[in-house]
């Protein structure tokens, strides 16, 4: 055999096989996450949200789902949502000085920073009043995809507190 013909065989099994690998197909009804064909799903049903009803001071933190992640709402917020100038019944129980007394997480210093001129405010920062905006009511649902991810904390205590502020800019300088 000749090498410019060993080459094109080479070549050939190249092609076979990666044709095979992409050959796996998958039909229409596969396709979603719904698992229903997707030319049908009128009738589908989502499953519904499961919100905690478990009222604030007697439910259970959620483990952080990575370093300095913003913490999931494990309690009840009937009655507090939307936040408004007005009515922002979360800073009520978190805010530093009154949290100890009814249990709850502190609002950490990173929300009484600016982050833009890099100074530590008096006051909460006006960027963290809508507190929903980043922090969420955990559902309990079970999730569609299995998630592989699994996070790494530098400390033990970052399973359950943040300090993001102290690392912000930890490699920068
Ligand atoms: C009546 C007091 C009260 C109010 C109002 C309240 N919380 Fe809480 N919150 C708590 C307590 C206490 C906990 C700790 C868990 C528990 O005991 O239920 C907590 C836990 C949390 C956590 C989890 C903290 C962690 O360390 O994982 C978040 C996030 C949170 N609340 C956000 C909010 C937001 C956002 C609002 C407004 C929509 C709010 N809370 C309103 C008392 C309150
Ligand atoms: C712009 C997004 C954002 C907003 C708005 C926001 N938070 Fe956070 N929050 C975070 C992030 C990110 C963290 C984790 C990192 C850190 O501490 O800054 C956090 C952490 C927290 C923690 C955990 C503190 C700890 O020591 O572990 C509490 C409690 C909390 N926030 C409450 C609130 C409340 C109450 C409000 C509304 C007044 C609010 N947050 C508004 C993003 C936000």
């Amino acid at each position: 055999m000749s090498r410019k013909t060993l080459i094109l065989v080479s070549l050939l099994g190249v092609l076979v096989a990666s044709g095979c690998a992409a050959s796996q197909s998958y039909t229409e009804e596969e396709l979603g996450l719904r698992k229903v064909d997707l030319y049908s799903e009128k009738t589908v049903v989502a499953e519904s949200t499961a919100y905690s009803t478990v009222a604030a001071g007697e439910s259970k933190v959620y483990e952080r789902a990575f370093e300095n992640a913003p913490p999931m709402i494990p309690h009840d917020v009937e009655g507090m949502l939307e936040i408004s100038k007005e009515n922002n019944a979360c800073i009520g129980c978190h805010l530093p000085e009154v949290a100890e007394a009814v249990k709850a997480t502190p609002i950490p210093k990173s929300h009484f920073y600016d982050m833009r001129t890099k100074k530590m405010l008096g006051e909460l920062s006006q960027a963290r009043f809508n507190c929903n905006a980043c922090h969420a009511p955990q559902s309990n649902n079970q999730p569609l995809v299995k998630n592989e991810f699994s996070p790494e904390y530098r400390s033990k205590e970052g399973t359950a507190r943040s300090n993001l502020l102290d690392t912000l800019n930890e490699g920068v300088k």
